[in-house]
């Protein structure tokens, strides 16, 4: 059997962007690298947990030790978390599209002169809210992320109280931080008894710090 602070637990870690077709060729995106994700779902495996990682369209490669779901889209992305519970820990990391196109098209849209295609946006189901309200198969331990360009702790914790997760790590992402795509992360655990700031550390330390907190708060829990 597998020995580590997480050992006989599931984690559920989803990672990167999703793609929104707008039609077969074409597709809404974000910067998202899946860097921090990916991180997370290594660090647990490395911690002796059993990880499923839900990935959207990313350049990284599948973790070793982990079982990776490759998804694009965000209902995509559901379906796929809801397959994979039960688990012990979910850790919800993807960029999520905030909206799909409504009336994506089936087949390539063409180019007419003169004419610009008409997209309705709808808005997406949000994972982790859904997930974390559920009243059966809830993960014990739901953390979700938080990448702000103001008022970083505010809005955290606001989001910690609208979609009913236990952890919200929130990081600040205004351009000049380089935090998109880029290797470091200045992030701030955020929960309803209070606020701890991290120093910047590399997103594989903030994977670390990550699991060694969850593995203590669920270490906490045992019986
Ligand atoms: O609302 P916002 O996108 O800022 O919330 C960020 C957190 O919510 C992240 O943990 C992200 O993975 C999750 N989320 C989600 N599904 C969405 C939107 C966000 O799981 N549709």
């Amino acid at each position: 059997a597998p020995s580590g602070l997480l050992a006989g637990k599931h984690v559920i870690v989803t990672s990167g962007p999703t793609h929104e077709p707008i039609d077969p060729v074409r597709y809404i995106a974000n910067r998202s690298s899946g860097k921090q994700g990916h991180a997370i779902a290594k660090a647990a495996a490395e911690a002796g947990a059993r990880v499923t990682l839900i990935s959207g369209p990313v350049d990284l490669p599948d973790p070793k030790g982990v079982t990776t779901v490759h998804v694009e889209s965000a209902r995509e992305m559901l379906t796929a978390v809801e397959k994979a519970l039960p688990a012990d820990i979910g850790v919800f990391a993807a960029a999520v599209a905030d909206w799909r196109v409504a009336n994506a098209g089936e087949q390539k849209i063409k180019k007419k002169d003169g004419a610009l295609p008409n997209l309705s946006l709808t808005e997406n189901p949000d994972i982790l809210a859904t997930i974390s309200r559920l009243t059966q198969n809830r993960p014990a331990l739901m953390v979700g992320f938080a990448a702000e360009t103001e008022n970083v702790i505010e809005h955290a914790k606001q989001k910690l109280a609208k979609k009913g997760c236990d952890l919200i790590l929130a990081n600040d992402v205004s351009p000049a931080t380089g935090v998109m795509g880029g290797e470091s992360n200045t992030v701030h655990l955020v929960t309803k008894s209070g606020v701890e700031t991290w120093p910047t550390l590399s997103k594989t330390e903030v994977a670390g710090r990550l699991i060694a907190h969850v593995g203590a708060l669920i270490g906490d829990a045992k019986p």
